[in-house]
């Protein structure tokens, strides 16, 4: 069915220049851009956007990571949305990541991996209203 994730793209990747690469890489893999903006994370966004990793080891550095510089957010729609995203984004850790995946070809390192790709519906759905109003979903 027709369906849609949301992502981002990683202060990493914008800082880096990849924001217009991976947007062609997204759109070229038959999705659909439903909402689109340059932002940027308070610290108190990437602590409540990744509160379901807070007893991690790596949370301090994560919202320290997700909040250091702009990203770019975005709703999108495809066939069977958000497996084939996380498809098209590779494993978290760019050294397992496939040949022709965005990680592949952007990310730098576990933490630092360029892109996020919603890893539910409803985790896709939660995270959408987190950064778009509906009026600006389309
Ligand atoms: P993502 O899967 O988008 O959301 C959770 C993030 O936590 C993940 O991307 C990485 O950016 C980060 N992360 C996961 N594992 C580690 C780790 N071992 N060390 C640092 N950051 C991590």
């Amino acid at each position: 069915a027709t369906n849609r994730t949301f992502t981002m793209i990683k202060p990493d990747a914008v800082q880096n220049g990849h924001i217009g690469n991976i947007l062609a890489m997204i759109t070229n893999a038959g999705f659909k851009i439903v909402s689109l903006k340059l932002t940027q994370l308070t610290i108190a966004d990437a602590q409540a956007f990744y509160a379901v990793h807070a007893a991690r080891p790596f949370y301090g550095e994560l919202v320290e990571f997700m909040s250091r510089g702009p990203i770019v957010a975005a709703i999108l729609e495809k066939d069977n949305a958000v497996e084939d995203f996380r498809t098209l984004i590779g494993a978290t850790n760019p050294a397992e990541a496939a040949e022709g995946t965005i990680r592949k070809a952007y990310a730098t390192s576990i933490g630092e991996n360029a892109v996020h790709g919603s890893d539910s519906d409803e985790n896709a759905a939660i995270e959408g209203a987190f950064h778009f109003a509906g009026r600006e979903q389309f």
